[in-house]
């Protein structure tokens, strides 16, 4: 099975020098995961390189998904499926309306994914009522799905990011540094992060992964560590190492940026007026939390080099496709 390429480059691995001087640290570094492809960017489009070879492999034709109304994860999906025959049927609960949330909806809609409109509270794991209700309706109809874990979290997205922590430290090397005090992310299911954590603990690399959370109160838990290990185990596997993996995962460093889930914060950065951070396009629901928890905590380590991981999409509407006018039953997902 050949495997799915949505890019074919590294992301770019930029410095920001005046942010760091601003900061007392010695480098920052960004991940500019944001730039991956040229429609969309962000840690979303690396894991579905995975979930779509995966699919394919399951001889799926569908990806069920799951996710807020706003989610990255569904309308990069939406955007790229069609190019292997894949389609989307995507279950959204509703979230608080931002500029992130609405853009994302209209490329869900506009792209033609399938929307199954749910309450807020519903449950929606792999064997809640409404996914196994949805599984046999698409089923049905002659689908084939595979569902894709809430927020297009799941072991797949894991392993691709710890392949990402390969790259990014090539990259970091290549530029005469050996040593990254902290890495910032932004966490809501902590696949991501866990992926991340799971590439350090593989390569040795010293680095405490920060972690800043939106989606709930709760800190890294069990489930975080068994998904680390699990990927770590995977990982050493599919990279080719032949003896076993027991290295621990390190414990990150977590930081609950959560007020409602998934809102957007209007408070203006300190720092925003830099050119450089400008050119971020930090979005107000994600990054751009992580980022503001980044300048608070970045001040302790004066001289340090860090990193900022960029997970988000920077990238403008893309032109090809007619931006919609949402209909009222998706507008009402918008609270
Ligand atoms: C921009 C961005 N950053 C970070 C994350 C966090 O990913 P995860 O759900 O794997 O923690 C998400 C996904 O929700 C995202 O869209």
């Amino acid at each position: 099975m050949k495997h799915i390429s949505l890019f074919n480059q590294e992301s770019p691995m930029e410095e920001l020098p005046q942010t760091a001087s601003m900061l007392g640290l010695g480098k920052l570094f960004v991940k500019r995961d944001d730039m991956l492809t040229p429609e969309f960017g962000g840690c979303k489009v690396r894991n579905l390189n995975r979930q779509f070879t995966h699919a394919l492999e399951n001889g799926a034709d569908t990806l069920l998904m799951a996710a807020r109304v706003g989610s990255n994860a569904v309308a990069a999906a939406s955007l790229f499926a069609k190019k292997y025959g894949l389609r989307v049927s995507a279950i959204l609960k509703p979230q608080v309306v931002s500029y992130t949330c609405r853009f994302n909806l209209e490329i869900i809609a506009a792209a033609g994914t399938e929307i199954i409109p749910v309450p807020a509270g519903t449950l929606l794991h792999s064997k809640s009522p409404t996914v196994t209700r949805e599984m046999t309706r698409l089923t049905s109809e002659g689908r084939r799905p595979q569902f894709v874990g809430f927020g297009g979290g799941d072991i797949q997205a894991a392993l691709a990011q710890a392949s990402a922590v390969k790259e990014m430290w090539m990259q970091i090397k290549s530029n005469g540094i050996e040593e990254l005090e902290k890495i910032y992310v932004a966490g809501a299911s902590f696949s991501t992060a866990a992926g991340m954590a799971a590439g350090l603990s593989l390569l040795g690399i010293k680095s405490k992964l920060v972690i800043v959370g939106l989606a709930h109160e709760d800190a890294p838990d069990d489930h975080f560590f068994n998904k680390a290990n699990e990927a770590a185990k995977l990982a050493n596997v599919e990279w080719g190492n032949t003896t076993d993996h027991n290295m621990p995962i390190d414990a990150p460093q977590f930081h609950c940026a959560f007020k409602e889930a998934f809102g957007e914060i209007t408070e203006p950065l300190q720092i925003e007026s830099l050119d450089e951070v400008k050119a971020l396009q930090l979005d107000p629901v994600y990054t751009r939390k992580a980022f503001s928890y980044m300048m608070q905590d970045a001040g302790q380590h004066a001289g340090k080099n860090c990193l900022f991981w960029h997970t988000g999409n920077s990238r403008p509407w893309p032109e090809y496709l007619i931006r919609p006018e949402l209909e009222a039953t998706l507008s009402a997902l918008l609270i």
